[in-house]
């Protein structure tokens, strides 16, 4: 068995690792933007192009004799990779141009629950002139969220609050997007704790693995800009401190609901990983966001604990069978942090070297993300470099392995220290309880 992977950062780094690990031997090849050195150890090729590429892409499938593919970045997927692959005879793990809509598009996310029923939008209306504008945000009382209707890299959504102060500087930063002929969504902000769970999905049966939380700010207690994600963590009972058992159960029955509507709006079977970015409010839960690829840093939590064939899931998504195949988790904790460039994310260092030598990979995994490797050592590109991850029944215990290891890295490095402690996560469940008393 040959499998394609595009994609080089630490999220295909664990792809790479759980496909790697099947008994079916499979080899490798990837197609990288980058030297990924945890990637290149894994493959039996390694190609460098460019992300957008789809010619080269193919044609690397193509020499390559790949069975099948699984794709990383969401980029990818928007370009519709997915769909020019099906062409050339090679199935993917991986949404159609057209389904991956439910993370390129957030009017179509959107309309798609509105007009199937699904009870998790917050109050919303999509825009494309500033017509009714003014009236809509009146309406939201100044509490609200502007979303511009495309891919920003997590950079372009902005909250009351946080990116705003005033109904005019929010006023100001709207009309800016509409010049640019930018659809927008302005949608009422909600208040929660927001959480991760992801499905696997051949379009008509669906896996749920275990929920897990991200930490975008930069900086510790929830300080600083947003940022890819600085680190997740995960617990042995697949739930999280704050959540409920309903909690779980609607998120689950969510995402099935919306497996189904993209199957009804497009005719077509949604094959991959539905990643519900959740928020559990005052009554329930409600949806901030769809993704349609693995979360990254969460993937390193959930597949961690994967203790099936990953390459038998990959085929059971593929070949529309996926409730034959037989997923287990392991009952443990996971912590994974990012070490990041300091001054990340708006004045990340970059082109120096960092080394991660000293780790005892006995005690963590290293993923590598945003690095190079060269023949004089390993390069920071500017974006989050390597994630470090333990395992333990304890989530707390893995939190303090995790650390311990980080202290030996060596480099302009920052990253956040509280999470996955006692302190973040009982602020996070005392926060939650007031809000829903
Ligand atoms: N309706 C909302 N209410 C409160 N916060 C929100 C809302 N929508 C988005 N956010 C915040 O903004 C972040 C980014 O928004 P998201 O929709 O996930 O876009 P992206 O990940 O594409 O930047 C979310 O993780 C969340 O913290
Ligand atoms: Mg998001």
């Amino acid at each position: 068995m040959k499998v394609l992977l595009v994609g080089n950062g630490a999220r295909e780094h664990i792809i790479g690792k759980s496909v790697k690990r099947s008994s079916k031997n499979p080899d490798l090849a990837v197609f990288a933007s980058a030297h990924n050195p945890g990637l290149m150890e894994l493959a039996a090729s390694y190609q460098i192009g460019e992300m957008s590429d789809k010619t080269a892409i193919i044609d690397f499938a193509q020499r390559q004799k790949v069975d099948w593919a699984i794709i990383g970045p969401e980029a990818c997927l928007a370009q519709g990779l997915v769909d020019d692959l099906e062409q050339a005879g090679i199935m993917a793990v991986g949404p159609s141009q057209a389904l991956a809509q439910i993370e390129t598009s957030k009017s179509f996310a959107r309309e798609l629950f509105k007009e199937y029923h699904i009870p998790v939008n917050p109050e919303f209306m999509i825009f494309d002139s500033p017509d009714g504008v003014e009236e809509w945000l009146d309406h939201l009382r100044g509490q609200f969220v502007i979303k511009p209707d495309g891919l920003t890299g997590g950079k372009g959504v902005k909250v009351a609050g946080d990116h705003f102060k005033t109904m005019n500087e929010g006023l100001e930063i709207i009309r800016q997007l509409l010049d640019l002929g930018q659809r927008v969504v302005l949608e009422e902000k909600l208040i929660g704790q927001e959480f991760s769970l992801m499905t696997f999905t051949d379009g008509r049966h669906a896996v749920h693995l275990p929920a897990a939380q991200d930490n975008k700010r930069a900086l510790a207690g929830d300080l600083g800009p947003n940022t890819g994600g600085m680190g997740s963590y995960a617990c042995a009972d697949f739930s999280l401190p704050f959540l409920t058992p309903d909690d779980i159960k609607a998120a689950q029955k969510i995402n099935e609901q919306v497996i189904d509507a993209l199957k009804s709006k497009t005719g077509r079977p949604y094959r991959g990983i539905l990643y519900g970015n959740f928020i559990a409010v005052n009554k329930g839960v409600k949806i901030i966001e769809y993704n349609a690829r693995f979360g990254d840093p969460e993937v390193m939590n959930v597949l961690t604990v994967l203790r099936s064939d990953f390459t038998d899931i990959c085929q059971g998504i593929i070949r529309g069978n996926l409730d034959k195949v037989k997923v287990y988790f392991e009952n443990a904790a996971t912590v994974c942090k990012y070490l990041v460039p300091a001054g990340y994310p708006l004045n990340p260092v970059k082109d120096v070297t960092i080394n991660v030598g000293a780790v005892d990979q006995q005690k963590v995994d290293i993923y590598y993300a945003a690095v190079d490797q060269k023949k004089d050592g390993l390069y920071l590109t500017g974006s989050r470099a390597v994630a470090l991850v333990a395992k333990h029944p304890d989530l707390f215990a893995a939190e303090k392995i995790v650390e311990a290891e980080i202290d030996k890295v060596i480099g302009p490095l920052q990253h956040r220290r509280d999470i996955g402690t006692p302190k973040l996560i009982n602020s996070r469940m005392e926060s939650l309880k007031k809000i829903r008393s």
